[in-house]
């Protein structure tokens, strides 16, 4: 479904990416993970072209795509859930989710479709109109998911859900998250929490100053040795 071949992202002179390949099919849900400043963020944001890569070929469902603009790539299929979340704070949780629909005109699916995220979320539901801004850190996270969800993404690209959430909310999100998935969505899922991430993925890509290091069936960067003592704290 996701072809990225020699992607590359710099600012300035800097690479952030260096020419980076890696795939995702079909239903699979795929974890990058990486240290801070491991290149994770830059990566996703090129997929969804919030920057331009400077090389490489992103193909989507056979079609390049890493020269669209970002609102066509929403009409393709693609949702970012952006990392710190990005949910607009003067705005109640119930025109969060309506922003996430902007692109769609069918006025009765987009109900049933915010009603669905009440179900995910009961916690939305009950504070739908509540302003996002004053929204708890978990609350804003699963705002945040729940407003990608709104455009019927085929592919969703989540950039560290867990991050400085307490357990028992990541634990809720995860489970979320990993519905959604087994309902058939397509998932890119960067963490920095590692054992999480490969605990709920298929396959994950190990990111290392730029470049992808290692990869493997989630299981088995699970038990190697390498990636236990760098990122599980083994
Ligand atoms: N807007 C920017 N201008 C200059 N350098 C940047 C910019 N954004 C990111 N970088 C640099 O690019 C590198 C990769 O950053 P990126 O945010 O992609 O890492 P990350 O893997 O997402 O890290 P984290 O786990 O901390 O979120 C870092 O060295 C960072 O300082
Ligand atoms: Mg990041």
């Amino acid at each position: 479904m996701l072809e990225v071949t020699g992607l590359r992202v710099a600012y300035g002179g800097i690479q952030a990416v260096r020419g980076i390949t890696f795939h995702v099919n079909q239903g699979e849900m795929v974890t990058l993970i990486g240290a801070n400043g491991a290149g994770k963020t830059s990566t996703l944001k090129a997929l969804a072209r919030l920057l331009n890569a400077a090389g490489g070929s992103v193909r989507y469902c056979g079609k390049e795509i890493s020269t669209l603009p970002p609102h066509e790539l929403v009409s393709e299929g693609i949702a970012l859930v952006p990392e710190g979340r990005g949910v607009f704070p003067r705005m109640s949780i119930v025109e969060n989710l309506l922003m996430g629909a902007y692109s769609r005109r069918d006025k009765e699916a987009i109900n049933a479709d915010s009603e669905r995220v009440f179900s995910l979320f009961p916690r939305l539901k009950e504070r739908s109109q509540q302003l996002a801004g004053t929204l708890s850190g978990g609350e804003q996270q699963m705002l945040a998911i729940g407003r990608a969800l709104m455009s019927r993404p085929k592919l969703l690209l989540l950039d560290e859900p867990s991050m400085g959430l307490a357990p028992l909310m990541v634990q809720k999100i995860f489970e979320v998250i990993r519905s959604v998935a087994d309902a058939g969505m397509t998932v890119l899922l960067v963490e920095q929490n590692a054992k999480l991430a490969l605990e709920v993925s298929q396959r994950g890509y190990v990111m290392e100053s730029g470049e992808i290091t290692l990869t493997d069936e989630s299981t088995k960067l699970l038990a190697n040795p390498k990636v236990r003592e760098a990122y599980l704290g083994e």
